[in-house]
């Protein structure tokens, strides 16, 4: 499965609003429309919006008219800006900008969006063959016949392809595992059961969707044997920002001894913060909790709180899954030496 599709002058997007009820592709030919598609969620996931956000600053420097390196390259960090401020907590947003714009530096116009398309290629193939990595690492952790409870959607639509935390789960099931995956339905967006349950069907591998407030009951009858979850910035103690109710997930998970996960690769982590408190928590209209679609759900003028993100301490991590292995505790450490 495949979400973005670059054609080499417009960026197609899976629009994820749409899902599972009718396949359309979006085609942004600007980067203020893959902007555009980042904000609405047409695209979203940390490692698909940081290649969406790499393609669109191609788009940026194929329109740059000037021959003056010095005005496309204004345009360009000016596209950039727009870019980075349309969702704040992902980090992979951020982190493919910055590559991007490195990539860019002190080049001449002509060779500008050559060098961009390049660098947007290889962080998007990356992106795939990080996934598959980690996916070896992580399938190390899934019995045979394991049930895997995760949230949200970390799979091939949040990603280039293969996904993480779906990622683990395909690659034990390639190695011949027998798994069953519950999927948390994911309030108040539904990636769970819009997105998880139909990527995973599509795949045939065995998954029963749950609400989000079956998972304690669900662990409490001995359902689960491990939770894998994604992760959309990680901080440098290892307090992860992960889609809102992963909180909730870690201390079931705790008070039922069974292992937490965190999947994702080494892109998320951001060193720069010292530990989740200082991570911006993106909050998102009241209309995706008031209504589903089109239909309200709750009295008009409700007064409504809808972060999109909460923060995991990181003691109620088990284990990183990254491209580099399996990170255990005590993880500051260990994630310093990544980087050394
Ligand atoms: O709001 P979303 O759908 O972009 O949130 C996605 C998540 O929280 C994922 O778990 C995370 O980005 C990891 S995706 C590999």
């Amino acid at each position: 499965m495949k979400a973005i599709d670059w054609t080499g002058h417009s960026l197609r997007l899976l629009d994820q609003t749409k899902l599972p009820e009718e396949i359309v592709w979006v085609e942004c030919r600007t980067y203020d429309e893959v902007a555009t598609a980042i904000r609405q969620m047409i695209v979203r996931g940390a490692p698909a919006i940081g290649a969406a956000a790499a393609y669109a600053l191609v788009l940026a420097a194929q329109a740059c008219t000037s021959k003056e390196a010095e005005v496309c390259w204004q345009e360009l960090q000016a596209a950039a800006d727009v870019l980075r401020a349309t969702r704040p907590t992902a980090v992979n947003l951020a982190w493919a900008l910055q590559r991007m714009l490195r990539a860019g530096e002190g080049l001449a116009a002509a060779a500008l969006a050559e060098c961009l398309e390049t660098e947007a290629n290889t962080i998007a193939e990356e992106d795939v063959k990080i996934n598959r990595t980690l996916g070896q690492f992580g399938a190390e952790l899934v019995p045979d016949g394991g049930r895997v409870l995760t949230h949200c959607n970390a799979g091939a639509l949040a990603t280039v392809g293969y996904g993480t935390a779906l990622g683990v789960i395909r690659a034990a099931v390639e190695q011949g595992k027998r798994v069953e995956v519950f999927a948390d339905e994911t309030r108040p967006y539904l990636q769970g059961s819009r997105l998880t349950t139909f990527e995973l069907m599509q795949d045939n591998i065995p998954v029963t969707l749950i609400t989000d407030s079956m998972a304690g009951w669900l662990m409490a009858s001995g359902g689960v044997d491990l939770v894998i979850v994604g992760a959309d910035r990680v901080a440098r103690n290892g307090d992860v920002a992960n889609k809102i109710g992963t909180y909730t997930l870690a201390v079931l998970a705790k008070e039922h001894q069974i292992p937490f996960y965190v999947a994702c690769p080494l892109s998320t982590l951001d060193l720069t913060l010292a530990t989740g408190q200082e991570i911006i928590i993106e909050e998102r209209e009241a209309k995706e909790i008031t209504h589903i679609r089109d239909i309200r759900l709750a009295p008009a003028g409700a007064r409504v709180w809808n972060p999109a993100f909460d923060v995991t301490p990181h003691q109620l991590v088990t284990a990183f899954i990254t491209e580099k292995g399996l990170i255990y505790p005590p993880f500051t450490p260990a994630f310093e030496r990544l980087f050394q």
